[in-house]
Formats: structure tokens, sequence, C-alpha cells
């Protein structure tokens, strides 16, 4: 008997409680204020208007649904980048973020020339590792968190990735940084970029939360843009599951960023011959979703409104958690909270007092002391803060 999947196996756990004022903050889905799963009104729109045009179920080609592609591929890049101008990426639809990460892991297994050594942030989304093993990688990590602040090891990073060997592969989480809510600034994915450089490493970027982070689409691909910009051929994994709700259609894409237009045909009929003999061809009915929204203008507006809002009502629920907090007497420091961001907090609650908080609160959350702010609302915070207060202090 294998054991249940750190993430996955706590909404198991959840389902069979029976206590009413349970709460599964495991799972990274968002909920609306009423702690119901959201399907977007952009997608609701999107789905009328495809119904109403009668459309066929044939196979999709094996590198997906163009229309999406190239619509998914302009959303990270930015439709102007010269990169798309140039003809010199291929992105091929993906069985969401995950089968993203690992059409690219199998990719790199079998054409990356350097070492086959992927260097993960510590800590890092829990299904990276087993991701990149399966797909016959070797895991190494780099310092990212800092425990003792809650936030952002700077210099630990940097220490670490500049001594990692050349050619390496290293994973970057675009925005958002799940688990720990923590992101580099600015300045500092500059300094981040350099030293990649240096060290000639193959980047790898993660942007499953683009627009959940700042709730501006634009701003949250700011990093992935950067290092095109400087000169990285970067391969990069998109999720449409939580910016779009299209958690159970699966949706994503894998983007290979290549130095010229030959290099990305030969890249594509490579990614086309590793595909076929996996699933063959990607489902079509949530690219369709997809890029209905991105290629209809009124339903891209309301998309961008509606992602504003989703990242609104998680910050407001940081807030009103502090509060909380504060209300119940809470002693500690629990600023970063709310200067963490995007779907997850990383909140500092050790393994025991989880476990406290799930047998005496029914509250259910990772090991690693992650919540998902998405799961919290304006009826359950208090009594959330109720149960953090209760077992830390
Ligand atoms: C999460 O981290 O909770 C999400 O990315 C969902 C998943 O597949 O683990």
């Amino acid at each position: 008997m294998g054991p249940p999947d750190p993430i996955l196996g706590v909404t198991e756990a959840f389902k069979r409680d029976t206590n009413p004022k349970k709460m599964n903050l495991g799972v990274g889905a968002y909920r609306d204020d009423q702690g119901k799963p959201f399907v977007l009104s952009c997608v609701r729109k999107a789905e009328a208007l495809m119904t109403s045009k009668q459309l066929d179920k044939e196979y999709l080609p094996i590198g997906g649904f163009g229309e999406f592609t190239k619509a998914c591929a302009q959303l990270a890049l930015g439709a102007d980048n010269e990169v798309l101008k140039s003809g010199r990426s291929v992105t091929v639809q993906t069985i969401s973020g995950t089968g993203s990460l690992r059409i690219g892991g199998n990719y790199l297994a079998r054409f990356h020339t350097g070492p086959h050594d992927v260097y993960l942030p510590k800590p890092s989304w829990g299904n990276h590792t087993p991701i990149f093993r399966d797909a016959g990688m070797q895991l190494k990590a780099y310092r990212y968190y800092d425990p003792s602040t809650c936030g952002f090891d700077f210099k630990g990073a940097l220490d670490d990735i500049s001594k990692i060997p050349e050619k390496s592969i290293i994973v970057l989480h675009a925005c958002a940084h799940n688990p720990t809510g923590v992101d580099p600034r600015p300045e500092q994915w500059k300094e981040i970029s350099d030293i990649v450089k240096k060290r000639n490493l193959l980047v790898f970027f993660d942007m499953a939360y683009q627009g959940f982070a700042s709730g501006d689409i634009d701003r949250d691909a700011w990093a992935v843009r950067h290092f095109i910009e400087t000169g990285h051929n970067i391969v990069l994994s998109q999720s449409f599951a939580k910016n779009m709700g299209l958690y159970a259609e699966r949706v994503g894409g894998f983007t290979v960023v290549c130095k010229d237009a030959e290099e990305a045909k030969r890249v594509e009929s490579q990614l086309k011959i590793l595909i076929r003999p996996i699933y063959s061809n990607p489902p079509i009915n949530g690219a369709r979703i997809a890029a209905t929204i991105l290629n209809t203008p009124d339903l891209h507006s309301l998309w961008l409104e509606e992602v504003h809002g989703m990242a609104n009502r998680i910050i407001k629920m940081r807030e009103q958690l502090v509060a909380g907090l504060k209300q119940q007497g809470s002693s500690h420091n629990w600023q970063h909270v709310t200067d963490q961001i995007g779907m997850f907090c990383f909140t500092g609650l050790k393994p025991e007092q989880v476990e406290r908080l799930t047998k005496e609160f029914s509250v259910y959350m990772t090991k690693d002391g992650r919540i998902s702010m998405a799961g919290v609302t304006t009826a359950n915070v208090g009594y959330l803060a109720e149960g953090i207060h209760a077992v830390t202090k």
C-alpha cells in the first residue's frame, strides 16, 4: 500500500470528516466567499458560445488547439514579444501544469546536453520532485525560503545559485510561489537573472498562477518576460487551472524558446514525437473555453476583471485572518500572512501544530503548514483564527 498524496490526500481526509465546521485549506482551489467552487462568468459565457456553434469533437493535432496555443504564449510573453514575432518559440497544449512540467521533464531528459540535474527552490511544490524524478532527472535544491523571517532568503538563493554546475536546469516559480507565497522583487529577479546567466543554466519557469499574485496578468508575467529580454532561452509551463478556474478541464501549455525559427520547428517535431505515445493528443473542451476567452475581446476583459476579483478576495482574507489572530490575543508577529502573495500562506505552523489544528478543529492543510487562502471566507476566517491561536499560544 502506498501513502496518500501529500496534497490531494488532504482532500480525501477532509471528505471523511463529519464536523460541520470543517475547512479544507489543503489543495489550492479557489472558493467564493460562500465557500463554494467558483465558475467564472467568462467561462459560462464561453461555454454558451461554444454550445451555440454545435462544434465537432474531431481529434486535435498532437500539439493541441492552435487558437489556444497561440493565445497561451501571447498571454505569458506579451503579444508584442520579439520571440513570438520571429517565430522562435514553440508552444504545445498540455494536460494542465502538471502535464506541462512532465512533458518538459521528459523533453529535457531526452535532449538536454548539460547535467540532468534539476534545481528546485527549497521548498517547492510537492509534485515537482516526483514529476522530474519520474522523468529521469536528478533533483537538487537551492535556498529560497527563510523560516526566521517567513520571507525570501535572497542572499542564500544567490549564494547557492552561483555554485550550481554550468548548464544544469533551474526551476523558478514565475509568481505566487507555491507553497510559500514568497516572491522575489523585480530588482531581486534582475540579480537572479544575471547570476543564472553567468552559470549558463537552463531556466524552467513554472507559471501556474499568472494573475493570481497581483491580480494583474502582465505584472505577474514580469519575471518571465525579463528573463527572455535578457537573453535566456527559457522553457515555460503554464496552467489555466487557477486563473480561469478550469481545474478539472486540465488546460495548460509548454513553451520552448529557441535560438531561431528553424530550431523551433525541430523542437516542435520532437515534442510531437514525445507526446504521441503518452496521450496521443490533448482534450479539446478546456482549450476551446480558454481560447474563446482569450480571443474574444469582451470575454477577455471580463476575465481580467474576474481574475482581479479573485486575487483581491484572497488579499482581503489575509488581512482578516491577521485581524482575527490579533483579536484572539495572539502575540506572534503574523505580518508574513499579509506580506506573502498568491493562493497560499506559509503559516510557519509546525507539523504537530498542524496535526492539532486538524484533530481539534477539523481544519485540513498540508503538513508543511501551508494553507490555501482561497478556501478561507468571511464566515470561517474567525474560526480559523481561533484554531491557529489555540495551537500556537
Ligand atoms: C496545490 O499545490 O494545491 C495545487 O497546485 C494543486 C495540486 O495539484 O497540487
